[in-house]
């Protein structure tokens, strides 16, 4: 079991059942009824939400712990999402695979989220949509949430460095309230980008 097996290895969903706030808000950018690949989908709220808006998601994570409560949530829910258990710091993305790719909170060392993002260009399709939102290095003065170290953590440059040639329909960074389950409990300072490849 890898930390993160152990963290999920509990009764309940510890980012909660319901999806991450800016995905829900924006999901309607995502190419209707499209294949999303959803990184670090950890329990699987974010994946079982977008399967129930009509999207054909696929949830990558490296717990398997994680993927199991998925695919008991989905069953619950009656939708279906396919799982790849696997780790990003291996992992390589097909290219023109993906209509989509949902970020949500995927915090890794910087070299592994350099590698993976800078596929995330090709890996979409033409009119593909990246829609990424996580913690800055800032949230490490709020406390609400998240890893407790800056070496996981990222701004919005840093993210958008890997992520040339994709034209950006929204990147900021902000403070907002963040509550979704009990390890990510209130005020936290966020990054989010969503960003979109041409038609070629
Ligand atoms: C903060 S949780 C977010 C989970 C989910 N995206 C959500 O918002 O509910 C981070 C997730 O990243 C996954 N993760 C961390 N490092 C990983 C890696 N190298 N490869 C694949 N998954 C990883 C963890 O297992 C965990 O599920």
């Amino acid at each position: 079991m890898n930390e993160w097996d152990q963290r999920y290895d509990c009764e309940d969903f510890v980012y909660g059942t319901e999806p991450n706030d800016f995905l829900r808000e924006h999901a309607d950018v995502l190419p209707a009824g499209g294949e999303i690949l959803c990184l670090a989908d950890g329990e699987g709220r974010n994946s079982v939400f977008l399967a129930e808006r009509g999207f054909h998601p696929t949830a990558l994570d490296y717990s398997a712990v994680a993927l199991e409560k998925g695919r008991r949530l989905a069953e619950e829910r009656g939708v279906v999402v396919e799982r790849v258990q696997a780790d990003l710091a291996d992992y390589t993305l097909d290219r023109d695979r993906w209509d989509g790719i949902v970020s949500i909170f995927c915090h890794v060392p910087a070299p592994i989220r350099e590698r993976i993002y800078r596929q995330v260009p090709e890996a979409l399709r033409p009119g593909g949509v990246l829609l990424l939102e996580a913690y800055t290095p800032k949230q490490l003065e709020y406390g609400t949430g998240g890893p407790p170290t800056t070496e996981l953590l990222a701004g919005v440059e840093e993210l958008l460095r890997p992520l040339q040639g994709l034209e950006l329909l929204h990147a900021r960074e902000l403070e907002r309230p963040v509550i979704e389950g009990r390890l990510h409990t209130g005020p936290a300072h966020v990054v989010q980008i969503i960003a979109r490849r041409g038609q070629d």
